[in-house]
């Protein structure tokens, strides 16, 4: 293989840059040289792309967003935007293909790849962590953190005029962003989309906790719960407690910034090992870190796998909540 395409591909993620470092310069050491695609399949369809060497990666691997820009490209949902993107790389002699990004991005890797000989390793990087075949994705840990630090300072004024906060955080399909900041924000609840929530406990809980001399609260929501985003849940529970509430929506805040020192080092090892995986010729798959070790599972198993809540963080928030 001499020549590879890189994309980074739907919502953007801090730790994205350090994953394109980390395979741009792992490849050239392989004598393998890369072009780098701008906005993910958008770009590909159109040919907007340029070779990037180790010199053009430096100085990067603490910047949050993605050098490469990046979309969601509807027209690469069709095959013929993907048989356009197929006439590019071909055009441009262009063997393989690392596609960083979330499951909408593997899903069209797979298609791509199904339907033209093309060789394609994905690697997961999202805010939201919902990707299965990987304890964590890139840009999870950062996201966790930036919304931490919001909540502390919340947690001062809450405390100050003694008020109930719901605070907003994003997963549009998964409370994993919830249940981190939660527990380590040291929040009253969290109300996600994989766990009903049911606003008459929720009520009886905060009416209880208030009862034995609690003052403020912090419930974290997921973006994507069920009962509604943060603004709709407390107005129900406006209506059925008495108690002053306030809702913070943290929203993009959570997706840029300086990534953590945990997301820069699962972006390196997990770039350099989709250059391997391209090598090996185990294409067709996403590469991932499970319980310490880089893995590789099929494409498919971004959306067809099952990835679930640590019900064990889930124990410990409750019995530490009130
Ligand atoms: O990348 C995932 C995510 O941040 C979700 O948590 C959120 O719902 C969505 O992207 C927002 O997407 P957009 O930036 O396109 O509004």
């Amino acid at each position: 293989m001499e020549k590879i395409g890189i994309l980074t591909s739907g919502g953007d993620a801090p730790g994205m840059n350090a994953c394109i470092r980390a395979a741009v310069r792992s490849a050239e050491i392989q004598g393998i040289q890369v072009v780098g695609i701008m906005r993910g399949y958008a770009g590909l369809i159109v040919g907007d792309l340029a070779p990037v060497d180790r010199r053009g990666v430096a100085n990067i691997i603490q910047r949050g967003g993605t050098i490469l820009e990046t979309a969601r490209c509807e027209e690469f949902k069709a095959r013929e935007g993907r048989a356009k993107a197929f006439a590019v790389m071909q055009e441009h002699g262009i063997e393989g293909l690392i596609a960083i990004g979330g499951d909408g991005t593997f899903r069209g890797a797979k298609s791509f790849a199904d339907e033209f000989p093309v060789k394609v390793v994905g690697v997961p990087a999202t805010i939201d962590n919902d990707v299965p075949g990987t304890d964590y994705t890139i840009g999870f840990d950062t996201a966790v953190n930036t919304a931490l630090e919001a909540i502390d300072r919340i947690r001062d004024t809450a405390f100050s005029h003694e008020r109930l906060f719901f605070v907003e955080v994003m997963g549009r399909q998964s409370g994993f962003i919830a249940l981190e900041v939660g527990l380590a924000g040291g929040a009253e609840a969290i109300l996600v989309p994989e766990i009903p929530t049911d606003i008459e406990t929720l009520c009886h809980q905060l009416d209880h906790s208030f009862r034995s001399g609690k003052r403020s609260s912090i419930i974290v929501v997921a973006e994507g719960d069920k009962a509604g985003g943060a603004f709709s849940i407390a107005n129900k529970v406006r209506e059925r407690i008495k108690m002053e509430s306030r809702v913070c929506v943290l929203g993009h805040i959570q997706r840029g910034g300086t990534p953590t020192a945990r997301d820069r080092i699962l972006a390196s090892k997990l770039g350099v090992a989709a250059v391997e995986a391209l090598l090996k010729g185990q294409d067709g798959c996403m590469v991932g870190e499970v319980k310490g070790d880089v893995i590789c599972t099929p494409l498919s198993t971004s959306w067809t796998g099952a990835k679930t809540l640590d019900g064990y963080l889930i124990h410990l928030l409750d019995l530490l909540a009130h």
